[in-house]
């Protein structure tokens, strides 16, 4: 048996507010690639995710290939009330007898994960989402994923990601999501 090749990346870094601004365009055709989305998400998310990078305890992590290419992108914030997914997800977990209090208490909100399509399969996005949470403040991190079974499911189960809510609807969103959290550190 062969040993599958180890991913090689020029760099996988934390981006500032700046430097992630700078490559937005870039990152948004990550996201909608990834995703399956049509490229008219891209111009909706970036206002976004620049109002994103002015939360507390905002972080994000980039691969760049020998091109100089992005090739993955992370990012996630403190969560805190008011916040639209954090009203969201508080909702979920009232309606289903859960306790918001414990869960949604000092937590990061690991808010995007993406891989190049062409880039994905070698394990690119474990490594952006250890480095990601490694320098992330927070007693826990959580996150929002469509059901599964998926590439994303197999790697948050992975590094120990469980259950907070299944089968989710989020205003606006006819798929079932899945609401997911673990304590940090990892
Ligand atoms: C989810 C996502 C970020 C994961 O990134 P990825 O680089 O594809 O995935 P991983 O880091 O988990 O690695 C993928 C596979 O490589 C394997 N792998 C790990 N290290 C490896 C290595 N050194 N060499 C080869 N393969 C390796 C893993 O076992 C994993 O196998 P599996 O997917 O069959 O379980 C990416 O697939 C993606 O962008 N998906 C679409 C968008 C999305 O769903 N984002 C998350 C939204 S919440």
């Amino acid at each position: 048996m062969t040993a599958a090749p180890s991913p090689s990346y020029d760099r996988i870094v934390e981006l500032t507010a700046a430097e992630l601004r700078e490559r937005l365009p870039e990152a948004l055709r990550i996201y909608v690639d990834a995703m399956g989305y049509p490229p008219s998400t891209a111009q909706q998310r970036g206002p976004m995710w620049a109002a994103h990078m002015l939360r507390p305890g905002w972080r994000c992590i980039g691969a760049f290939n020998d091109a100089d290419e992005l090739a993955g992108v992370g990012y996630g914030y403190l969560g805190a009330p008011g916040q639209w997914w954090h009203e969201q997800v508080r909702r979920g977990l009232l309606s289903t007898g859960g306790d918001p209090d414990s869960w949604l208490a000092d937590y990061f909100e690991l808010t995007e994960l993406h891989v190049r399509p062409d880039c994905q399969g070698a394990g690119l996005g474990e490594e952006i989402l250890r480095r990601l949470l490694d320098g992330a403040q927070g007693a826990r991190v959580l996150l929002s994923t469509p059901e599964g079974p998926t590439r994303a499911w197999n790697l948050y189960r992975r590094v120990g990601f469980g259950d907070v809510l299944r089968n989710y609807r989020f205003t606006g969103d006819p798929r079932p999501f899945a609401v997911l959290g673990r304590p940090l550190p990892l």
